[in-house]
């Protein structure tokens, strides 16, 4: 007999800010995949376990498309989602994923955003200087966790510079869960605008970046749009939020801190396990095109599978002890960026991102600390996809 989740959680468990919350921890427990009914009774699947999860994302029989998808908590009456619009292949499939995927492979290599690191440097030491020169207390959050990602893939997508703080906000206020229906609609058209403005900017007057690269190909001005959509939607909220829980995690666990400062040569190994650990990009969806067979289960055509990347990284078949963060773990193959052809396109940026600006931070300040006590951190609620804190008051001595 399969497992049934009849609801997805709200909340995570009281004192356990990183742990994907107690239902989904235990659905694991009887086994890697359970049923789960959507609202307005559509039957699909809830995919906990890590080698079951990796064998989804390798095979093309489930899709990534939009228009297939049902919403995992909220009943639209069995309307599934609108076409998604040209350019944004996160939600496509093959060809079409490919044919946006691929000239833009070569422009986030490992070489070339290891070119990047010390631009990183400068970006995070000027807002380390910033932090130093207002003095404590600090909302890491602003001061820290956002601008550099936020900074990185504007200077990518050749932002002009007086344009990236309001770009930024808006954006911002598009990807808020939170906020209200009408609040995000008018921040995502102006999104759309501005992102419309950037293209024909860069059409007119190419400069030393991304997207006037790609104003070379054949890709339409609505193709660029989307796809440029996809990087800020899929690179922003993700990398601040690592940063910002990240630094979260380190303060709640000294002597994991400690390890850090001490030894540089533990960066590359501590950026991965928090990665593992805190697995912002917490769930993402799938619908089987086909009947499907899939761990002893048959997965009928149309069902919708939500995945659960973050209890498959705290899969203890997996990883030993899977709810500690040891920044010495030797296991590092997580699925926190995904894996088969959707696979993080963004995640060696990210990288260099975080083992800047984590040893920089706690390096920078010796004895930072929570200024308030941990329970009054808050946290992003469940429904958002992204896990992460809303602000980290932080403080030290000055
Ligand atoms: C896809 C996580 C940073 C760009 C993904 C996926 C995950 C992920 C899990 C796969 C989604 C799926 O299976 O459907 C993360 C995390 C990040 C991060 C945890 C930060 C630590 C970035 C950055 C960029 C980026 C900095 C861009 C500059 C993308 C893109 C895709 C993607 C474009 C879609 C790839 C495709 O559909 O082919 N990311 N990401 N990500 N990410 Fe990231």
């Amino acid at each position: 007999p399969v497992h049934t989740v009849t609801t997805l959680p709200t909340t995570r468990g009281p004192g356990r800010p990183f742990d994907p919350p107690a239902e989904l921890l235990e659905a694991r427990r009887h086994g890697p995949i359970s049923r789960y009914t959507f609202p307005g009774g559509v039957s699909g699947w809830l995919v906990t376990g890590y080698d079951l999860l990796k064998t989804v994302l390798a095979d093309p029989r489930f899709s990534s498309r939009r228009d297939l998808m049902v919403h995992p908590t909220v009943d639209y009456g069995g309307i599934r989602f609108p076409p998604v619009p040209p350019g944004e292949f996160l939600l496509m499939d093959e060809p079409e994923h490919g044919r946006y995927r691929r000239p833009l492979m070569g422009k986030f290599t490992v070489r070339r955003m290891r070119l990047l690191t010390e631009r990183v440097e400068q970006i995070t030491a000027e807002h380390l200087d910033a932090m130093a020169e207002a003095g404590p207390p600090t909302d890491l959050v602003t001061a820290f966790a956002k601008p550099i990602p936020a900074i990185m893939i504007c200077e990518l997508l050749g932002v002009p510079r007086h344009d990236q703080d309001s770009f930024q906000r808006q954006f911002e206020s598009f990807m808020d869960a939170e906020a209200n229906e009408e609040d995000t609609v008018a921040a995502y058209v102006s999104t759309q605008h501005r992102l419309a403005e950037l293209v024909a900017a860069k059409r007119a007057r190419p400069t030393d970046d991304v997207l006037s690269d790609l104003t070379d190909s054949d890709l339409t001005d609505e193709e660029l749009k989307g796809m440029a959509l996809v990087l800020l939607a899929a690179g922003l909220d993700t990398t601040a939020n690592m940063l910002a829980l990240g630094a979260f995690a380190l303060l709640r666990s000294p002597e994991q801190l400690a390890a850090l400062r001490s030894d540089p040569s533990l960066t590359d190994r501590a950026v991965e396990e928090l990665l593992r650990y805190l697995s912002v990009g917490k769930t993402f969806m799938r619908t089987a095109l086909e009947d499907v067979e899939l761990g002893g289960h048959l997965i009928e055509a149309g069902s919708p599978l939500i995945l659960s990347y973050n209890t498959a990284n705290r899969d203890p078949d997996r990883f030993a002890d899977p709810h500690v963060l040891d920044l010495h773990r030797q296991e590092s193959r997580h699925v926190a960026f995904g894996h088969g052809i959707h696979q993080c396109l963004g995640q060696q940026l990210a990288r260099v991102e975080m083992r800047v600006a984590f040893p920089a931070l706690v390096n920078r300040f010796p004895t930072l600390r929570l200024a308030v006590p941990d329970e009054e951190i808050a946290l992003r609620a469940e429904i958002s996809d992204i896990h992460g804190v809303k602000s980290l008051p932080v403080a030290w001595d000055g």
